[in-house]
Parts: structure tokens; C-alpha cells; sequence
């Protein structure tokens, strides 16, 4: 019997080409590749990944099996998967369960798949297998040493569970390394989405009004670049220190309840739940465009999008149109799916260079120390942080200050 569930295995010529377009761009994977073929740290331990089953991530397997890991791969949003990418590396013999627009149940089984390969480690992107292994899978807990998350709203559901007392292992945060939610939550998440809301609508940026929800690492990305290409920009918050923020960066900062009749684009990035709701549809402009950025497709209220509309039509690929009683049109990406991702290739490849170097390190880390952490989520080590921070800089030459002894005695000392 086959060891994976996808759609078409005849794509994988074209997947392969995409993997490797971003290992060609990916010189800090590269660099960790010379330490795993050498030290094959990985040999005899089995890791389940779910994230984005796309070009990026394909080189995070192929790394970990370089490395000596046995890997199990399934995507972490149904829209996100790229069908070529996951024949790409079944045809080369990986476990791989997923496919582009599974069905909720599909995508939990495609989850629970993966599990019943009882993973050494996990690397999770949003918490679902974490969900799994706390619910109806605690069977598939044998032989877990500990895990790796990739994004914000992951390491807040895993903190949850911590302060309930109820988190089963341990748990590296690699989202809030320094070198994961500098770059990738704000240029990866900024550009891309920019990206898909242009490709996907093909209409101008410059002039119109984008309110973006949330002004997070995700959110500043995002307003900066939608600033850049000439967007009014407004912003909606729930932190004043956030909002005061936008503030002194020259943004507009309301209510959504104020900013929904003068939208042009609406981009939700909060990792909260009814952002947008129907208040917000019914004093929206004709023609509006919706698109969420975070991680679960909760923060714009699609039910009640569906619930009001009169009339539904697909405008484009990937945009929906929605007539609601008052006769204007309110368009939908990608089904409120994050859009950089359902919608587009996801972040720069040099981006996720550095996500997926934190990533592979971490899971390096979680196997060596593992055993001695307590079921706790744990900040990511500086070493690691630092390491791919100069890893990446050392594949561009470009070469830094190093503090002088007196330096470094002046600023670890009080007196002057
Ligand atoms: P963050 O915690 O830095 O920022 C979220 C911001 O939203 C905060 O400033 C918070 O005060 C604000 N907020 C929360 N509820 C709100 C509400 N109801 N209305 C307005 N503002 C609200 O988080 P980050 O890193 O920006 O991530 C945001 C979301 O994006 C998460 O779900 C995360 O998992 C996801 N994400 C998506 C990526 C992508 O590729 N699309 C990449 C990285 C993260």
C-alpha cells in the first residue's frame, strides 16, 4: 500500500522544480545541511510535520531526513497545500497527507494520519496535531519527546494549556525567536499578502484605503507596505500602546465599527475571533475586498457574510462575491483562509530560509535536551536565535562589529 494520501502523484515534476527553486535561495538551510549530513543527529528518530505543504517547507523535511529523521507530512490549513509540492516528495518515498481543499474531515484525518506514525518530536504550525495529542490522540503520545511551533496564534493556544496545567511536553515557541518574528510575522507576512490581495484582485493599491485589523508584527508588515505602495492606511486595535504606535507612524487609528465605510481593502491579522462582523458588511462600500492574514479563518464573520447575501457569484479565482440586501457587492478572498498562503506561494523563500533554519535547529535542540524539560513552552535558546542571524549574514559577507574587552566591560557594569 502506498505510505501517503494525495491528490495526484503525476505532478511531481512540476513540485520538484519549485522545491528546488527554494533550496537554490535557501543558503542558511544549506549551511545546517553540512552540520546534519555530518552529524546525523536525527538517525532512528520519526518527526510529524504540519505545516504549509509548499516548496519552502518540502526543504524542511528533505533537510531533517538529511539529517537521518524518519518525517510524516500534512498541511496546517486545507487551502494552503500545494498539490505538485506533496506529489513532488510522496514520489520520493516521504509519508505525505494532504491535499488542496480538503474537507474539514479530510483535513483531520489527513492530522490524525500523520500521528499514527507516533512522532519522536513534533513541529506544529497553529496547534492542531497539539489539539489532537490533548483530545482523542493521547495514544499517539508514546514516544514524544517535545515539540516545535512556528506561528503566534500556535504558541498562544500552547501557553493556554500550560497555565491550565495541562500541556503534555515540551514545547519550543519557535515564533518568538528574534530571527523568526522580526522577519517572517513582519516582511514575510507584509509582502506576501500584499501579493496575494494584488494578484489575486489585479487591482491598484495606490490611492485606496486598506484598513488592516491589528497592528501586531503580522499588522506592521502589512500597513508599512501597504503605505509603501501608496494605500491610505487605517488601523484597528485593541492595545493603546499598539495603537498609539500607528499613531506616531502617520496611521489613521479607529474603531472597525468607524474604519468599515471607508475601506477599500480590509486585511484582518489579529489571531482573534470576529474582527469583522455584520454590523461591518452592512456599512461597507460597494465593492469592498475582504482578506484575512491570521492563522484561523475566524476573523471575519463568513457565516454571517453568507447568512446576509442575496446574490452569490465568483468574481475571479479565488475571489467570491457577496450581494447583501442593501445591493452592494462585498468580495471575500480566498474564504477568509490566511491569503498570503491560500491565495499565493506564502512568504519569500529567504524568508522562511530563516523560519525553517530556527525550526531545524530547535528540533535538534528539543532531541538533545528534550528529555530534560519540564511540559512547558520554552523560549527558543539564544544560541539558536543568534546563530541563524549570523549564518544569514555570513552568506551575504557582510561582516559585523564584536565588542572590544573594554566595551564589553563598560556596558555589563554600573559604574562608569
Ligand atoms: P501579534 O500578537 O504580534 O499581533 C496581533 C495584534 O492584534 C495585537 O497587537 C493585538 O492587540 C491585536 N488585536 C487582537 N484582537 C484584536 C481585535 N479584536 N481587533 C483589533 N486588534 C486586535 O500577532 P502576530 O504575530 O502579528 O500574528 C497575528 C496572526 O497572524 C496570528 O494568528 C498568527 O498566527 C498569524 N500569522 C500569520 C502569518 C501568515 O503568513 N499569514 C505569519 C505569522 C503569523
Amino acid at each position: 500500500m502506498e505510505n501517503y494520501s494525495i491528490r495526484d502523484l503525476s505532478l511531481a515534476e512540476n513540485g520538484q522544480k519549485k522545491i528546488q527553486w527554494a533550496y537554490d535561495n535557501m543558503p542558511v538551510l544549506r549551511e545546517i545541511e553540512k552540520e546534519f549530513l555530518r552529524d546525523k543527529p536525527f538517525i532512528g528518530i520519526k518527526i510529524a510535520v504540519s505545516v504549509h505543504v509548499e516548496a519552502k517547507t518540502a526543504n524542511l523535511v528533505k533537510l531533517l531526513i538529511k539529517g537521518g529523521a524518519r518525517v510524516a507530512l500534512t498541511g496546517c490549513n486545507p487551502l494552503s497545500t500545494q498539490d505538485d509540492v506533496a506529489a513532488a516528495l510522496a514520489s520520493e518515498g516521504i509519508p505525505v497527507y494532504c491535499w488542496y481543499n480538503a474537507t474539514k474531515s479530510e483535513y483531520r484525518n489527513h492530522l490524525i494520519m500523520t500521528l499514527k506514525f507516533k512522532p519522536h518530536i513534533i513541529i506544529d504550525d497553529g496547534g492542531d496535531l497539539a489539539e489532537l495529542l490533548h483530545t482523542t490522540n493521547k495514544d499517539d503520545l508514546v514516544d514524544l519527546i517535545g515539540a516545535c511551533e512556528e506561528t503566534t496564534t500556535g504558541v498562544h493556544r500552547l501557553k493556554i494549556l500550560e497555565e491550565e496545567n495541562k500541556l503534555l511536553y515540551p514545547v519550543i515557541a519557535v515564533n518568538d525567536a528574534r530571527c523568526k518574528h522580526l522577519f517572517d510575522n513582519r516582511y514575510g507576512t507584509g509582502q506576501s499578502t500584499l501579493t496575494a490581495l494584488m494578484s489575486t484582485t489585479n487591482l491598484l493599491i495606490a490611492g485606496k484605503t486598506i484598513v488592516v485589523a491589528g497592528y501586531g508584527m503580522c499588522g506592521k508588515g502589512i500597513a508599512l507596505r501597504a503605505k509603501g505602495l501608496g494605500a491610505n492606511v487605517i488601523i484597528t486595535e485593541i492595545d493603546p500602546i499598539k495603537a498609539a504606535e500607528a499613531l506616531m507612524e502617520g496611521i489613521a487609528v479607529m474603531t472597525m465599527d468607524q474604519a468599515a465605510c471607508l475601506g477599500d481593502f480590509f486585511i484582518t491579522v489579529t489571531g482573534c475571533k470576529d474582527v469583522i462582523t455584520s454590523k461591518h458588511f452592512l456599512s461597507m462600500k460597494n465593492g469592498a475586498v475582504l482578506s484575512n492574514a491570521g492563522h484561523f479563518d475566524v476573523e471575519i464573520d463568513v457565516k454571517e457574510l453568507k447568512n446576509m447575501s442575496i446574490k452569490k457569484e465568483e468574481k475571479r479565482h479565488n475571489v467570491m462575491g457577496y450581494q447583501i440586501k442593501n445591493g452592494n457587492w462585498i468580495h471575500l478572498i480566498a474564504e477568509g483562509r490566511l491569503v498570503n498562503l491560500a491565495a499565493g506561494d506564502g512568504h519569500p523563500v529567504e524568508i522562511m530560509d530563516m523560519s525553517f533554519a530556527l525550526q531545524a535547529l530547535s528540533t535538534r535542540y528539543i532531541l538533545e535536551n528534550g528529555k530534560n524539560l519540564l511540559p512547558k513552552v520554552y523560549e527558543i535558546p539564544k544560541e539558536i536565535d543568534e546563530k541563524v542571524g549570523a549564518i544569514l549574514l555570513k552568506s551575504k559577507n557582510i561582516e559585523i562589529d564584536a565588542l572590544s574587552e573594554e566595551q564589553n566591560y563598560y556596558i555589563s557594569h554600573w559604574e562608569i
